[in-house]
């Protein structure tokens, strides 16, 4: 099964100049209790983004060149793992978003003024909200935030955006 995680603003926007546009400790947590023990593919500017390879999970990078240091698949290849997760950016949400089974979306509880990567508009894809949970910020976040969960119902695949 494929899911996906990404935390986006209220617009959407989920990065600026290469890099998250916040500082949020309770979501990074988060992040880390979902994808620990699974496989997390992203794409190649999100992997030169990461500090370096994040504990007890297997990396995928998706690219068109060559890479050192890292796993890169194709989309194909992508396809047919069991348990992963696309873990962004903006070019790879797009790319997966008609393949995944659930979204674990945050909202942070702001609108960022220059960002330049948003998360496409789920609205119509056939995504269905099953779990949400407002969350004060802590010392370390900047914003409050909503976890969110998506699960793909099936029922209106013929609105899917290409
Ligand atoms: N808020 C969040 O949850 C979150 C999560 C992740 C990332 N981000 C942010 O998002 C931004 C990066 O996103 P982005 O859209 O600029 O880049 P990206 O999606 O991380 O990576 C784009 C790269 O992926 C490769 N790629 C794309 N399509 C491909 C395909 N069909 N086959 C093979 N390779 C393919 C290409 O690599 P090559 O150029 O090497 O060929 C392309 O340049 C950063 O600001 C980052 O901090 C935010």
């Amino acid at each position: 099964m494929l899911r996906m995680i990404v935390a986006c603003d209220r617009n959407g926007a989920i990065g600026a100049d290469g890099d998250m546009p916040w500082r949020q400790s309770t979501d990074l947590q988060h992040f880390k209790h979902i994808t620990s023990g699974g496989i997390i593919v992203m794409g190649r500017k999100t992997w030169d983004s990461l500090p370096g390879v994040l504990p007890n999970r297997r990396h995928i990078v998706l690219s068109r060149g060559e890479l050192e240091g890292v796993e890169v698949m194709n989309v194909e290849q992508i396809l047919k793992l069991e348990n992963a997760f696309i873990i962004g950016g903006g070019e790879i949400y797009k790319l997966f978003l008609d393949k995944v089974e659930i979204i674990h979306r945050t909202i942070i509880d702001t609108r960022v003024a220059k960002a330049d990567t948003y998360f496409p508009d789920i609205s119509g894809m056939g995504f269905e909200l099953i779990e949400e949970k407002y969350t004060e910020a802590g010392p370390r976040d900047d914003h409050d935030m909503i976890f969110q969960t998506w699960k793909q119902t099936g029922t209106d695949n013929t609105k899917i955006k290409k």
